[in-house]
């Protein structure tokens, strides 16, 4: 809600009894700044049960109960919230929050699969802490992220409308055997936090997913990758068509030289055993030397040094290097920039310039990134 608020949308909460046992009606009223809404029989005059839902660019349920969705499957309407929903028109968003169980649940599934083919958008669930001690998928997506898929659907700034743009996220994991890998912290969530960005912006996005622990935005190409090198040709074939490509990837510097085809035995190993590493392509510099007429090519830089000024020096040898239009610096360590939800960026043009620098969650840290890099864009590669 303050999201949506502060993105300056006009929000009416439509609560149902269930939701008042949770959040108060003041709260509720409060973020939303307005009345909140709950009784069908209220307001008749003004037919409030298809005035709200009439009126409405976007419908989003957060949470949507297991409960719910077999309401809505079966398209009942025996509260507020169900008239409003029948009565719009507007694109339905549901954030689903449930135990696994009751995710899993072949009803549920059954409902979703439903659902979508109606064209109802979903967020999440994300996997994680659910209520009481367990965990797994059925928690309620973040809500930055539930707030930009909202803002996508309804379509904010449009500065990126008619561009492909191709991010890579998520870390690259390097195969030993059929069960090992070497594989390194990143989450995915700023990389996928950029595509769900550049989706509201407009952009038609292709997320080159590389075991990504969150789950990937609606409206967005997902191509899932293991490895540096599925990652480089998935990356070079979407290019082909892109006018930014951004390398959110943490991508592995080096891989095994053979895989062994059956698991690793200590018995065979003995004491130690010695990994033989060949390097991987240097896929961000290959891309920028390929560099099409008008593509941007965003790359990032994760570094452990924390010391500002020898940081930008990394930073402006790293974009030499590599030869992009853009570097996105950080710093990273054991607790910071990895699997978190907020994040702190610099970043530098190819002069080794600071054309941009925020720190906050990592959907406005997204949101600020392509603010620095939509300026470049050329004509348009596809055009
Ligand atoms: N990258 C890439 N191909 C690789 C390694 C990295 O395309 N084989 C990209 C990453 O996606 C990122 C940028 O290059 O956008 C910088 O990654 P980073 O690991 O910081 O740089 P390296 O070149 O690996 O340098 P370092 O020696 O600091 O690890």
């Amino acid at each position: 809600m303050r999201a949506l608020v502060l993105a300056g949308h006009s929000v009416q909460v439509v609560a149902t009894d269930a939701a008042l046992r949770f959040v108060g009606r003041p709260t509720l009223e409060a973020i939303s700044r307005n009345p909140v809404h709950t009784e069908l029989y209220e307001g008749v005059a003004e037919v409030r049960h298809v005035a709200i839902g009439q009126a409405a660019d976007l419908i989003v349920v957060a949470p949507a109960t297991a409960n719910f969705l077999a309401k809505l499957t079966a398209g009942m309407a025996d509260d507020l919230l169900g008239n409003t929903i029948l009565a719009s028109r507007a694109p339905l968003l549901l954030a689903p929050a449930m135990h696994t169980e009751m995710w899993q649940n072949a009803a549920t599934v059954s409902n979703v699969a439903t659902l979508r083919s109606r064209g109802v958008h979903f967020v999440g669930p994300a996997s994680g802490q659910l209520t009481g001690a367990d965990s797994g998928p059925g928690r309620m997506s973040e809500p930055d992220e539930i707030a930009a898929a909202a803002l996508a659907l309804v379509g904010a700034t449009q500065d990126l409308a008619g561009r492909h743009v191709v991010v890579t996220a998520g870390g690259t994991r390097e195969p030993l055997d059929p069960v090992r890998f070497i594989g390194n912290r990143s989450s995915g969530k700023q990389g996928v936090a950029l595509a769900l960005a550049a989706a509201a912006r407009g952009a038609q996005v292709t997320l080159i997913g590389a075991n990504l622990e969150v789950d990937a935005p609606p409206h967005v190409t997902v191509v899932p990758v293991m490895t540096a090198l599925e990652l480089s040709s998935a990356v070079t074939d979407a290019a082909a068509s892109a006018d930014l490509v951004v390398m959110a990837a943490a991508v592995a510097d080096y891989r095994p030289d053979a895989v062994a085809s059956a698991k690793i035995k200590k018995e065979t190993q003995g004491d130690e055993l010695v990994l033989r590493l060949v390097k991987n392509p240097d896929i961000l510099q290959a891309l920028s030397a390929a560099r099409l007429p008008g593509q941007v090519i965003v790359g990032f830089a994760a570094e452990t040094e924390t010391d500002r000024d020898r940081l930008l020096q990394l930073g402006r040898a790293k974009i030499e290097r590599k030869g992009c239009d853009y570097l996105v610096l950080n710093t990273v360590g054991w607790t910071e920039g990895f699997a978190t939800d907020g994040n702190a960026v610099v970043v530098l043009d190819r002069s080794g310039h600071i054309v941009g620098e925020t720190t906050g969650s990592k959907a406005s840290v997204a949101d600020s990134i392509l603010d620095s890099v939509v300026r470049a864009l050329g004509a348009g590669v596809r055009a």
